[in-house]
């Protein structure tokens, strides 16, 4: 892809963070590209693209200021109230400068329906407060024009050095269970497979909802076991969890907004990467 130093100025809140820092590793060498970490830690203490911002004590704008991006990714975490303020403020930015918002959102906020995959412009409905938070904030962001909100709904994100393995492998060391649940079905993504995605969103001025799972669906228990068996050759301990009797549904297809081929993903694709 073409380097283009001045194309865009983004700035990715939660850049520290699993998904945010793979984004900023990927977009670094082609925009200028800043970010946000929360906990003070020397990599970005050192690093002058770097701000440290609290979501529940300072104010986005000094940082929207200083960096003033045309792009602002949004991949942070912290008090669910907090953050609905701050996008308050990113909104009121992005309305005065014309800049586009690429905010991640989750499966989640399809999480009260069970029976079917969610489409991009199915009606959200959540029954946790984390799906509700989510839905509240996609609904600010949608009432921005069009071509300056980017959705991007999230199944579960893997990838070699994710907090979800690195949750697994401690449980294995320790000789604890790992938890499945056999009646979810699912999608799941890859790190790399998003922060790709994102690149070419933003390279391709694309904007809307996107839905970013793999193309096919996985019952949770059979892809965990999958996955154990791709890291491990020991007897793990599982441990069954039923949340309901019948077979539960959290899972993003797209439909109306599809990317292309090369970055689509499918469950293999996400198990083979862990295997390298
Ligand atoms: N991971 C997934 O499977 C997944 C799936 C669907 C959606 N998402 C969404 O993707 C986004 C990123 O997730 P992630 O898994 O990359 O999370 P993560 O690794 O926990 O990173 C969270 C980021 O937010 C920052 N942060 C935490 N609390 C903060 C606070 N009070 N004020 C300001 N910044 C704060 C962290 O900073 P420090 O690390 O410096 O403290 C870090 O940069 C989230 O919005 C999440 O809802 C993730």
């Amino acid at each position: 892809m073409k380097k283009d130093l001045n194309k865009h100025r983004i700035l990715i809140l939660g850049g520290s963070g699993y998904i945010g820092n793979a984004m900023y590793k990927e977009l670094g060498p082609y925009f200028r590209t800043y970010g946000t970490y929360r906990t003070p830690h020397k990599e970005f203490e050192n690093n002058k693209q770097f701000f440290q911002y609290n979501v529940e004590e300072d104010d986005a704008y000094e940082i929207l200021e200083a960096c003033k991006p045309s792009i602002i990714i949004s991949a942070i975490r912290g008090d669910f109230h907090a953050q609905i303020i701050a996008h308050q403020h990113i909104v009121e930015y992005a309305l005065e400068y014309g800049s586009k918002i690429i905010f991640l959102s989750s499966a989640n906020a399809f999480d009260a329906y069970s029976k079917y995959p969610s489409y991009e412009l199915d009606k959200t409905l959540s029954h946790s407060k984390y799906g509700h938070f989510k839905i509240k904030i996609e609904n600010m962001l949608l009432r921005l024009p069009k071509k300056q909100v980017a959705v991007l709904r999230l199944p579960m994100v893997f990838g070699p050095n994710s907090p979800r393995i690195q949750e697994i492998k401690a449980l294995i060391g320790e000789k604890e269970s790992v938890e499945i649940f056999p009646n979810l079905i699912m999608n799941v993504t890859l790190d790399k497979k998003v922060t790709q995605q994102v690149h070419y969103i933003i390279n391709r001025n694309k904007y809307g909802i996107f839905h970013l799972g793999s193309t096919d669906l996985v019952h949770h228990d059979e892809f965990i076991k999958n996955l154990i068996s791709v890291i491990t050759n020991q007897n793990v301990k599982l441990k069954r969890v039923y949340t309901t009797n019948e077979d539960r549904y959290l899972a993003v297809l797209p439909k109306f907004n599809k990317l292309p081929k090369h970055l689509q993903i499918t469950s293999d694709d996400v198990l083979e990467e862990l295997q390298k």
